[in-house]
């Protein structure tokens, strides 16, 4: 029988408990599951695709049918060469519906036999984004709810210096 392979592409930067409460859902009605992580991109990254690929790994290891891959170049041929029949993209609100919806039909236009499958994150992680998490971690704020632990001990230790330095600052500055 023909195994069902499904790629998630994306940033993944850093991954969220949305991602993984994704991962989740999905492994359970694909055969196999290929986190893929868009190498190349143009926007400034903060954490290399090596260590989102380590994190992601580490995250993940508990799922058999799970595996973590990068790629460069258009998705639709990337998931060609992987044998993959459908591509997996969260939708969290309906914010996301319009720039995911622009994006399936594209990506159907390249590649008409290729299905995208919107799945939907818990709702208590419909408000967590990669961009946000960034944010919130690179000004001090609590990320806990927000990403597993092993990310959340990597952002620490990317913007420990900063929360410092913001934390400092007043505190200087009110002695005077
Ligand atoms: O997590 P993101 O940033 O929303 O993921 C976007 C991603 C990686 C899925 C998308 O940018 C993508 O597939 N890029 C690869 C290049 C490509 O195929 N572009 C055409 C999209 S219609």
């Amino acid at each position: 029988m023909k195994r069902t392979i499904v790629i998630y592409p994306g940033s993944f930067d850093p991954p969220t408990k949305g991602h993984l409460d994704l991962i989740a859902r999905g492994s359970k009605i694909f055969d196999e599951l290929i986190v893929a992580i868009l190498r190349n991109t143009d926007k400034a990254p903060l954490f290399s695709v090596a260590e989102r690929r380590e994190m992601i790994e580490t995250l993940t290891a508990e799922f058999k049918n799970v595996r973590v891959d990068t790629f460069d170049g258009l998705m639709v041929d990337y998931a060609e060469r992987m044998g993959a029949t459908a591509v997996l993209r969260g939708i969290r609100a309906i914010s996301d519906y319009e720039y995911e919806l622009q994006m399936a039909l594209l990506n159907r236009k390249l590649k008409p036999e290729l299905e995208t499958v919107f799945m939907m994150p818990a709702e208590k992680y419909s408000y967590v984004s990669s961009r946000l998490v960034r944010e919130i971690a690179q000004l001090g704020g609590p990320v806990t709810a927000l990403v597993p632990p092993v990310v959340e001990h990597r952002l620490r230790g990317r913007f420990d210096p900063a929360i410092k330095l913001a934390s400092e600052t007043p505190a200087k500055k009110r002695k005077k």
